[in-house]
């Protein structure tokens, strides 16, 4: 017995029991925990066949993710693994919670596999960047057969143990709770009926059945190309498959070793396991105990039932806390339950969810014409017009009918939650819950401390950010906060640069290619012109397009035209109109520009913008800006965000890209102090 493995011997069976919290994720002393249960089992001669069992919340999480890119220890996964398939004794996996990447891969070497109905399975390393090293692209296919093996390894889908049962994926489901003696009973039955229990790396039927046939590769490449754009590890997967169908058992681990260390080694993945520790490092907060009393939440008011204030309610009410949807007239009140119901049936009918479960969501709506309503509910989120005045006299109104100890948020996007607050007679209560469009879908919530939230205030709201599926990240008041503030030097530079000669069309297939889904100029289509910059009051660029009639996608198209389907061309009426206004104006053009000028142009300033956000100490961490960038405005997760992104650029080429764009463009561009201190240290964002 180690801290670590526990080994007991029941009527014959050997029992190996891997307890390793949190989630007994395969780091060097689980693999000598194993090595040694294993080797033990080995040399009883009492033991006839072995339980592998984990303790905890779940089995096998995978390999230890903190470990790559560190010097190995102790004994390798693979000579684990192989130590374990090698035996002569049966070996059963007993899976409960989660059995993943390595985790399940580890399943896969054992005779068989035993789950409880509530255990998911899977290979979700492509979402670090990888591919299941310790033989899952080898030995999944052989299960499932290549093309399911394709999809659920390029998807990193868990599967739920019942379906998992129908795949193949697992052999046998344990009665919830009974795991272990169903486990040992199973191995039993195994041991009477003494028939010989192949390996899953004899298997040849499935993909003996795929061979000679590329176009099962072919047609899954074109049909996922955009889904994979600019991610490495979908290829290197897919190559991995066509080898466990072309080449034998050994040639085919071989493949996986080396397309395995090409990711492992690479800056993708590197910046997708930095997100993946980044997404549960926001939560963290220095200054909040651990015991921070937590609010209960278990009643809602959203006041506002437009786009934001509908989203909003749909996030609580997906997990079933009831909502009570406050508007100012019984037109809106119904517009606005409309669309959130629209939105349900649109997701009943992609097959997300029954028509009863609409009807049961919709159940949990309240719609009010007072403010009256929300007198006795635990947390009130104000998402009215974003002007001071109307949210000041909100916050008055809901202060003399909120409960005491009630939660008061505002969901500003710009504006001083301080000030907000001070409309209270209770500032304390009051913090900004900043949910990003569309609500119920983006994951980020920036969660917005006044100088006098309350700590437990926070905490709530942090833990609360989990319950309905987000990401939270803590910012400290500022115009604009983290997320918005972090990206509008990129708006500012595209319409200032598209001045000096570049076209919308050549900027954003620039911000394309590094990995955005759309670039600045068709995302103001899409949105529409006539919603950014309204009510300007001197000639600006879009105000001359909405002069004009180009009011986007919804209206006579905006920087491009648009066909009958939707699809973006250039246009010869959104230049000229471009070019009258830099002439309005007395810009001079650049002459041309390299696709990197342009890229430094625009997003250099982003990281120069959350430098300075560090240094004001509005972000607790360069992780929390990279975290908010990516889950609030779809920074290419496979560059880690602007922060992880500067790191790999270098912190001098930044510095001196921004000064040579301060000397020509003007002072906007001077680079941040803390920025050129850790250039000049030879440091990165932490
Ligand atoms: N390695 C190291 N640490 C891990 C880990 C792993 N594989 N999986 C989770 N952790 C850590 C988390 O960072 C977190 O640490 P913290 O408490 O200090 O923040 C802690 O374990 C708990 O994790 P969660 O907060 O995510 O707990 P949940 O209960 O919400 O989720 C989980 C549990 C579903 C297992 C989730 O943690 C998860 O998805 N983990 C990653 C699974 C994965 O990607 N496995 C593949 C790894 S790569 C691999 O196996 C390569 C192989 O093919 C060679």
């Amino acid at each position: 017995m180690t801290d670590i493995a526990h080994f007991t011997v029941e009527d014959g069976i050997g029992v190996l029991k891997i307890d390793s919290p949190p989630v007994n994720a395969l780091g060097v002393n689980v693999r000598k925990g194993l090595q040694e249960g294993f080797r033990r089992f080995a040399a009883d001669s009492t033991v006839q066949a072995i339980v592998l069992i984990c303790g905890g919340r779940t089995f096998f999480a995978g390999a230890d993710i903190s470990e790559f890119g560190k010097p190995p220890q102790g004994p390798g996964l693979q000579e684990v693994f192989d130590l374990i398939e090698a035996g002569a004794k049966p070996v059963i996996a007993a899976i409960h919670g989660t059995a993943l990447g390595g985790g399940y891969e580890l399943a896969l070497i054992c005779h068989a596999r035993i789950a409880v109905p509530s255990a998911k399975v899977g290979l979700p390393e492509v979402n670090l960047g990888l591919l299941p090293g310790a033989g899952g692209t080898q030995r999944l296919p052989r299960i499932v057969g290549p093309e399911l093996a394709l999809d659920l390894i390029t998807s990193g889908r868990p599967v739920g143990a019942k379906q998992a049962l129908a795949m193949g994926m697992v052999d046998a489901l344990a009665e919830e709770g009974r795991l272990r003696e169903d486990a040992i009973a199973f191995a039993r039955k195994l041991i009477a009926e003494g028939r010989p229990l192949p390996r899953v790396r004899d298997r040849q039927d499935k993909v003996e059945a795929a061979r000679g046939k590329p176009e099962i590769f072919s047609k899954f490449r074109q049909q996922q190309a955009r889904t994979f754009r600019g991610f490495k590890a979908p290829e290197n997967i897919i190559k991995c498959i066509e080898a466990a169908v072309d080449l034998d058992f050994d040639a085919g681990m071989k493949r996986e070793a080396e397309l395995f260390r090409e990711l492992v080694t690479s800056t993708e993945s590197a910046a997708q396991r930095y997100v993946f520790f980044g997404e549960r490092e926001t939560s963290k907060i220095p200054d909040i105990a651990p015991d921070t009393p937590i609010l209960p939440i278990r009643t809602v008011g959203v006041i506002g039932a437009g786009t934001m204030g509908g989203g909003i309610s749909m996030n609580f009410v997906n997990v079933g806390i009831p909502v009570t949807l406050v508007e100012m007239s019984q037109d809106a009140l119904d517009r606005g339950l409309g669309v959130i119901r629209k939105n349900y049936e649109a997701s009943a009918r992609r097959g997300k969810m029954t028509a009863a479960q609409v009807d049961e969501r919709m159940a949990l709506i309240t719609p009010s014409l007072g403010l009256d309503a929300l007198a006795h509910l635990d947390l009130v989120i104000e998402a009215v017009y974003e002007s001071m005045d109307v949210k000041k006299d909100v916050f008055g109104k809901v202060d003399q009918i909120a409960r005491p100890g009630a939660i008061l948020a505002t969901n500003t996007s710009y504006l001083d939650v301080n000030e907000i607050a001070a409309a209270t007679s209770r500032p304390e209560s009051v913090i900004g819950l900043h949910f990003f469009s569309p609500a119920n879908v983006m994951r980020l919530l920036e969660v917005v401390r006044g100088e006098k939230t309350d700590t437990s205030v926070i905490a709530t709201a942090m833990k609360l950010a989990k319950t309905i599926g987000k990401v939270p990240v803590l910012a400290r008041v500022c115009p604009g906060f983290i997320a918005n503030r972090l990206m509008t030097p990129r708006g500012r530079q595209a319409e200032a640069l598209v001045l000096q000669g570049p076209s919308p069309y050549d900027i954003d297939r620039v911000m394309y290619d590094y990995g955005f889904a759309v670039g600045p100029f068709q995302m103001s289509d899409i949105v529409g012109l006539d919603v950014i910059g309204r009510g300007a009051t001197e000639r600006t660029l879009r105000g001359d397009f909405v002069a004009a009639g180009r009011l986007g996608q919804k209206k006579n198209g905006g920087f491009y035209n648009y066909d009958e389907n939707r699809t973006p061309s250039p246009s010869p009426e959104a230049l000229a109109l471009i070019a009258d206004f830099a002439k309005h104006k007395g810009v001079a053009t650049l002459g041309a520009l390299a696709d990197a000028d342009i890229l430094a142009r625009l997003l250099y300033p982003v990281v120069n913008e959350g430098a300075k956000i560090l240094e004001e100490g509005i972000a607790l961490r360069a992780v929390d800006i990279d975290i908010a960038a990516i889950m609030g405005y779809n920074w290419p997760v496979y560059r880690g965000g602007p922060m992880f992104w500067a790191n790999t650029v270098g912190l001098p080429k930044i510095v001196e890209g921004l000064r040579k764009l301060e000397a020509r463009e003007g002072p906007a561009f001077a680079p941040a102090a803390l920025l050129v201190r850790l250039a000049h240290e030879g440091k990165g964002f932490a």
